[in-house]
């Protein structure tokens, strides 16, 4: 028997997945290792509670979950775009693995070794804070959730970006460790806002989007 899940039925969930890729030249580009799994499993869960979900994808080869609204983008400052197009939103879950850097530009034609030179120098600069932004948006939603993935210090470095970034709740897991993190079915997370901490898992990524939408729902419900 499943649980009775908490309806969100009449509320609007933009959520961001998958990694970024930020192109070198025609053939080349700058990304990271995300599987998309975690933040497809939030939008399905939430469409599955009556949510109206936007999920806006970076390149990944999953299918779209059903009744969910989706939007491919590629880059950062597509993603970007794409979110921002997006708002105004009751909640923002910022599920993607964003390329922190991009190239300064991208090359016409395909880079070519030359004879002699072994050494590459690429000039990167950052990508907008997507996550950052929306959470100081002049129609911010009501819920700004974000993602932290670390491989050590995860409570101090998830609750720095909580504050830094004025979220409502980060979901912070360690990567680098077995049966968590991107590629893996099951993760383990623990969620911090300002005033709470709540382990989940380890469970798969599908069980965990649950309880943390468990987690959002209380907070809307929550008197303001
Ligand atoms: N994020 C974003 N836009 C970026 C970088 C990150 O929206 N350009 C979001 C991610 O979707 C995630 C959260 O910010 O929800 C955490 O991202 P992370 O890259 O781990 O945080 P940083 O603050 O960039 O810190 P660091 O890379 O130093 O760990």
């Amino acid at each position: 028997m499943t649980a009775k899940r908490v309806t969100l039925d009449g509320i609007r969930i933009l959520v961001s997945a998958g990694p970024t890729f930020e192109d070198i030249d025609p053939v080349r580009f700058l990304g990271n290792r995300s599987s998309g799994k975690m933040g497809f499993a939030i939008a399905a869960a939430a469409a599955r509670r009556g949510a109206d979900v936007v999920l806006i994808a970076g390149p990944v080869h999953m299918p779209t979950p059903e009744l969910v609204q989706r939007c491919d983008v590629r880059s950062a400052s597509q993603m970007r775009a794409a979110v921002l197009a997006n708002l105004p939103a009751d909640v923002y879950i910022g599920a993607a693995a964003v390329a922190d850097f991009a190239p300064r530009s991208i090359a016409a034609c395909k880079l070519k070794k030359t004879d002699g030179c072994e050494t590459l120098v690429l000039e990167l600069v950052r990508t907008p804070d997507i996550l950052a932004e929306v959470a100081s948006h002049s129609v911010r939603p009501r819920l700004v959730v974000g993602f932290a993935a670390e491989t050590h210090d995860v409570e101090r470095y998830a609750r720095d970006k909580l504050a830094r970034k004025h979220l409502d709740l980060i979901a912070a897991n360690r990567v680098g460790v077995e049966g968590s993190g991107f590629e893996s079915e099951d993760n383990a997370l623990v969620v911090y806002g300002a005033d709470c901490e709540r382990a989940l898992g380890p469970a798969p990524k599908t069980e965990l989007a649950d309880a943390l939408l468990d987690l959002i729902a209380a907070r809307l419900q929550a008197p303001q």
